[in-house]
């Protein structure tokens, strides 16, 4: 697919691409990895739409080397995958297991020789199903221990890693995990998974003075973020809007950026003790924004347990997700993020943005995937407009280099810019791959 030429991006600009360890790696017993809360959830029936597991995935952990080839290949200055906090502490607590280091250890040593920058996040959703045991993220232990884990990991990559990011979309892992039972561990709480914000965040906040203490390799946390479109006229659907823009963009932003809790958000006071919010407002060298589409909401009958109704938006192209393709919102997005923080917000790069679509081979092997081209041309043109408008923003990744496992969808949906054919494990580039290569990065 031909697209307008791409406007300039400083010189400087990360360009790269992401993944996460339990939706590539496979190899799920190897080296003493232990149980994670996905293997468990995974492996309960029902849980997964595909009754598939990451157990094998996309086999990266014996073809990481094949992988990075393709990363050279597409010509990225960086590559965000995810540590699997289970390969370090298979029980979640104690020394590291060497033997799980090793591998990232391997992998960061192969990307530096490919000249593509490693960028680690430490926490993606694996977490290690003794600590859930214990009482997971709802439990403040669990926070004390991230740290813990954090530094076992800076002490053997630090002088290698060029970007820390501590977690990956906490709201998604509290509302989806904890509040709606539709990812791992499975727990429907609505409302009363709070703590699990709070825990995550004073995790963060611990890992990242763990991480300052250890060298002066950068950090940033990885959020998702969706703007509000609110749908209906009345005073209430604006006030329904209010809340779930408080609860999904504001919830984790507003205490990194020292202004603590919305105080839309009633969250019990008690779970808040002294000095927890200055550890939490660590400052941040990068403010990773992972970005899919907006949400439509109104306001919720009468009966609803819920403060709001998310709705579906009308008028847009949909992936195969059903996902609204919105690029403005990405732009509203980043507006949005510097209207409301100002001088507190850090330069931001774009830790994830991309599609599923029902990519396949034609009859001569070739993946074709316009449409996919189509939506990233879209999003980065609106990262553009974002910087010309004033926004600091230093970097975009594409989720996802390869098609993968994705969550409770199983191997359903396919958002790479390389199709894998899951029997074989054979590697085959779309041709979105050529065109982030030669009409993005090249250019
Ligand atoms: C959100 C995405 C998010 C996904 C998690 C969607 O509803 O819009 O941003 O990544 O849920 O699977
Ligand atoms: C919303 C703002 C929100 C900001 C940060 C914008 O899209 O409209 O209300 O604070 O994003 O996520
Ligand atoms: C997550 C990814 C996921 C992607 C698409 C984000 O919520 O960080 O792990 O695959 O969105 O749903």
């Amino acid at each position: 697919m031909t697209t307008p030429p791409m406007p300039e991006f400083p010189a400087d600009f990360r360009w790269g691409v992401a993944t996460s360890a339990y939706q590539i790696e496979g190899a799920a017993t190897a080296d003493g990895r232990g149980p994670s809360i996905w293997d468990t959830f995974a492996h309960t029936p029902g849980r997964i739409a595909d009754g598939s597991t990451g157990d094998e995935a996309c086999d990266h952990y014996h073809r990481y080397a094949e992988d990075v080839a393709l990363l050279a290949g597409l010509g990225v200055s960086a590559y965000r995958f995810s540590i699997a906090w289970p390969r370090v502490q298979p029980a979640g607590a104690g020394p590291a297991n060497p033997a799980g280091l090793d591998f990232y250890d391997r992998l960061v040593d192969t990307l530096l020789d490919a000249a593509v920058d490693p960028v680690a996040t430490l926490f993606h959703w694996d977490l290690p199903q003794a600590l859930e045991d214990a009482g997971g993220w709802l439990h403040r232990d669990t926070a004390a221990r991230f740290a813990e884990y954090a530094d076992l990991v800076a002490a053997r990559l630090d002088d290698r890693v060029k970007l820390w990011i501590t977690l990956n979309e906490p709201f998604i892992h509290m509302s989806l995990g904890h509040g709606m039972g539709v990812h791992a561990p499975g727990r429907m709480l609505l409302f009363d998974a709070f703590p699990v914000a709070h825990h995550q965040l004073l995790g963060h906040g611990l890992a990242v003075a763990a991480l300052r203490a250890r060298g002066t390799t950068p950090v940033a946390i990885a959020n998702n973020y969706s703007p509000v479109r609110v749908s209906g006229e009345t005073e209430a659907d604006r006030a329904a809007g209010a809340a779930y823009d408080a609860l999904h963009n504001r919830l984790f932003t507003d205490p990194l950026l020292g202004l603590g809790y919305p105080e839309e958000l009633d969250l019990d006071a008690a779970l808040v003790r002294d000095g927890d919010l200055d550890v939490i407002a660590a400052p941040l060298d990068v403010l990773g924004v992972n970005y899919y589409n907006p949400t439509g909401i109104r306001a919720a009958e009468e009966d609803s347990p819920l403060p709001f109704e998310i709705v579906p938006l009308a008028g847009y192209p949909r992936t195969a997700f059903d996902w609204p393709v919105a690029p403005d919102g990405l732009r509203d997005l980043l507006l949005g993020l510097r209207d409301a923080y100002g001088e507190a917000l850090p330069p931001i790069q774009i830790t994830e943005s991309g599609c599923a679509y029902h990519d396949g081979p034609d009859g001569q092997g070739r993946v074709d995937d316009p449409e996919r081209i189509a939506y990233l041309d879209g999003h980065i043109r609106a990262v553009r407009e974002a910087m010309d408008a004033g926004v600091a923003v230093t970097g975009y990744f594409v989720w996802s280099l390869l098609d993968n496992w994705e969550w409770a969808e199983g191997f359903t949906k396919r958002f790479g810019l390389v199709h894998v054919d899951y029997p074989t494990q054979r590697r085959t580039p779309k041709s979105s791959y050529a065109w982030f290569r030669d009409r993005v990065i090249r250019r």
